[in-house]
């Protein structure tokens, strides 16, 4: 996949050439020093890595994940950029990542729609992608060599099948249950993933009511907001479901100054994703019910991805990151070793 020229590279050749020109022996030997670096560089795989944001928790575990794997000692240059969740800054850095004829191109769409045509221009330049965490809707799959990420539908799904279960286990299976639901970022895989999973088991059960979906972006303030106009609107809810701990942090704050109890022995059911240590805390302590993990350590799986382009194999157009549900149950055997 590799052998393109790469121009950080050049411009490091002519400095070692013009030192050479330059200098007397002492120099000499920089300049062989010199060049041994620049020969070890060449050797690096290039990932240019565009991260949407730094909205959560999750985000942040992600960005780690990112950084701890592709490093010099692994044999990796990586070139970063934050996008600050705005699609135009990702577009920004996916084009100067083809400008600077990187290896790889990794990136993580804010939402799915609106790639095509720096895709495109990717393809163009001959520059592999590989799409990170959410998904891209492009009109040609061949646009993206893979996508590694997790199995969102499935995890909403996971969290109206617990629901049912728990349900039934409180014997409440025929009561009438107000479900209420904070969403992530609007257009984002994982939203639209959780939702579509969450409201397929929802449908399977007449008595249960989705009272309000309301866009909080993943993000604790902004939760807390719609929560207030939420609770303002209605006080009769059993459910909470929020498709991020970030959220939840902010909704069980509201939840609390407004009278309410939550979790294993409160007034409401929470459902939270995502699993950051600080949510597994919390059910343990039994304020959250159940909480989906939604897994942020993608780092060694791109990179398994490259190393078998790199060697040439066959590559799937989606890679599952393996996920678990945390109950008060069973969080005791992993919150220790929970890094974020
Ligand atoms: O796309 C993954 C989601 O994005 C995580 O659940 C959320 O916390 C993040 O910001």
């Amino acid at each position: 996949m590799r052998g393109k020229k790469k121009g950080y590279v050049r411009a490091g050749l002519a400095a070692a050439f013009f030192l050479l020109l330059s200098g007397g022996c002492g120099m000499q030997f920089d300049v062989e020093e010199r060049e041994n670096e620049n020969a070890a560089e060449d050797e690096l795989i290039v990932v240019g890595v565009s991260q949407l944001g730094s909205e959560s928790v999750w985000r942040t575990a992600n960005t780690a994940s990112i950084q701890e794997t592709f490093t010099r000692e692994n044999g990796y240059l990586l070139i970063f950029e934050n996008a600050r969740q705005k699609q135009e800054n990702q577009i920004k850095a996916l084009r100067s990542f083809i400008s600077q004829q990187v290896d790889y191109i990794v990136f993580s769409p804010i939402e799915e729609s609106g790639w095509d045509v720096v895709l495109e221009e990717a393809k163009e330049a001959e520059i592999p992608v590989i799409v990170m965490d959410r998904e891209v809707e492009v009109s040609d799959p061949s646009l993206y060599v893979t996508r590694v990420g997790s199995d969102f539908a499935g995890e909403g799904e996971n969290a109206g099948v617990w629901l049912r279960n728990y349900l039934e286990e409180q014997g409440r299976a025929e009561e009438e249950i107000n479900i209420i639901v904070l969403k992530g970022t609007e257009g984002a895989t994982s939203t639209i993933g959780r939702t579509e999973g969450f409201e397929k088991i929802a449908r399977q059960h007449d008595n249960w009511t989705i009272l309000e979906q309301a866009g909080a972006d993943y993000t604790t303030t902004k939760a807390k907001e719609e929560m207030k106009k939420i609770l303002s609107e209605h006080q009769d809810i059993d459910v909470l479901v929020s498709q991020n701990d970030d959220m939840t942090f902010g909704a069980l704050e509201v939840l609390e100054e407004e009278g309410f109890t939550t979790g294993v022995d409160g007034d409401v059911i929470v459902i939270s994703f995502d699993a950051v240590r600080s949510a597994l805390e919390l059910v343990a302590s039994g304020e959250i019910n159940v909480d989906i993990e939604c897994n942020p350590e993608q780092g060694l799986y791109i990179e398994n991805v490259i190393q078998m382009l790199e060697n040439g194999a066959t590559i799937d157009k989606n890679y599952y990151v393996p996920e678990k549900i945390f109950t008060q149950e069973n969080v005791g055997r992993y919150i220790n070793d929970r890094s974020y």
